[in-house]
């Protein structure tokens, strides 16, 4: 039957979804399956009524795609879709509570407070320490996200992270390097090391600039290598993850992971991570769609 790329949508990822869903379409249309492209925007209850497809390729980045809304939709309407369930997609979506359940589990995170006010500041600076990372809890592509270091500054990046969300997560800065684990089909592929001559791998990093470097082999020694590819299996599988997914993890100076969060519908552009990580193991970027496409069957 007829495959749906669902693509674009209303979330500040917009762009980068564009980009996504134009290479999945193009893919999936070259390795033969009748496939078309459909820019999802607005209420989604019409769309699926009387659909004219059978299954959904989900390349939505960010709220309302990405987020279980959608998903629960699909499930509603008995259209098989790509990628993570309602649970998964929400708890992943949401930086605060899916540190909660590492946290839970005895995952390793930087430590962290939920902000409800500007007048949290000296005393989240005091708990902490500095530098911090101050993240709206329900963005992707690291939108929003600002480090600081004094607690004027956390102040100031409160409001704006707040601006744009209901909730504001405050992080203990780990300097990195920053590693992504990308997982197929509950398999870890290689992992990539990341650097960037910004602060962090930030919006224009991923996808603007030119000089950010991506390691595949990542550098690190076999068992380090290991060691991180498991520890994003299991945090894809605490949060009950499902095909594919992408985990983004720090290292500190005494060489210690520490996991930041999970990506659900990871980027799929001709800059993104996760077909990067699938090339090296031998899985070209068509096998790479129709693979993923593979486990909507239910
Ligand atoms: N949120 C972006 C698309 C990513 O994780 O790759
Ligand atoms: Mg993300």
């Amino acid at each position: 039957g007829r495959v749906a790329v669902f693509m674009g949508g209303d979330s500040a990822e917009r762009e980068v979804s564009l980009k996504s869903g134009q290479a999945v379409l193009s893919a999936l249309q070259s390795a033969g399956v009748d496939a078309v492209g459909m820019d999802i925007r607005g209420c989604l209850l019409r769309t699926v009524e009387n659909p004219e497809f059978d299954r959904v390729f989900i390349a939505l980045h960010g709220r309302g795609g990405e987020d279980g809304t959608l998903q629960a939709i699909l499930g509603q309407a008995g259209i098989p879709y790509t990628g993570s369930e309602v649970l998964a997609s929400s708890l992943a979506m949401d930086k605060l509570r899916t540190k909660y359940v590492f946290e839970g589990c005895g995952l390793p995170t930087p430590a962290f407070r939920a902000m409800k006010s500007v007048d949290e500041a000296e005393a989240i600076v005091a708990a902490l320490g500095t530098p911090l990372s101050v993240k709206p809890a329900h963005e992707g592509s690291s939108i929003g996200i600002r480090k600081v270091r004094s607690a004027s500054e956390l102040a100031e990046a409160y409001e704006a992270a707040a601006a744009m969300d209901d909730l504001v997560l405050v992080e203990k800065w780990i300097e990195g390097p920053e590693f992504t684990v990308s997982l197929l089909q509950d398999r870890a592929l290689p992992a990539i090391g990341l650097s960037t001559d910004h602060d962090f791998y930030d919006y224009d990093a991923k996808y603007l600039a030119d000089d950010t470097r991506y390691r595949i082999p990542c550098g690190l020694a076999p068992d380090d290598e290991l060691r991180l590819q498991h520890l994003a299996l299991e945090a894809f599988r605490v949060l009950g993850c499902r095909t594919w997914g992408r985990v983004d993890i720090m290292q500190d100076a005494e060489g210690e992971f520490w996991l930041l969060e999970v990506n659900t519908v990871p980027g799929m552009t001709d800059h993104s991570l996760v077909p990067m990580a699938a090339r090296a193991a031998g899985i070209s970027f068509e096998e790479l769609v129709v693979r993923i496409l593979k486990d909507t069957v239910q």
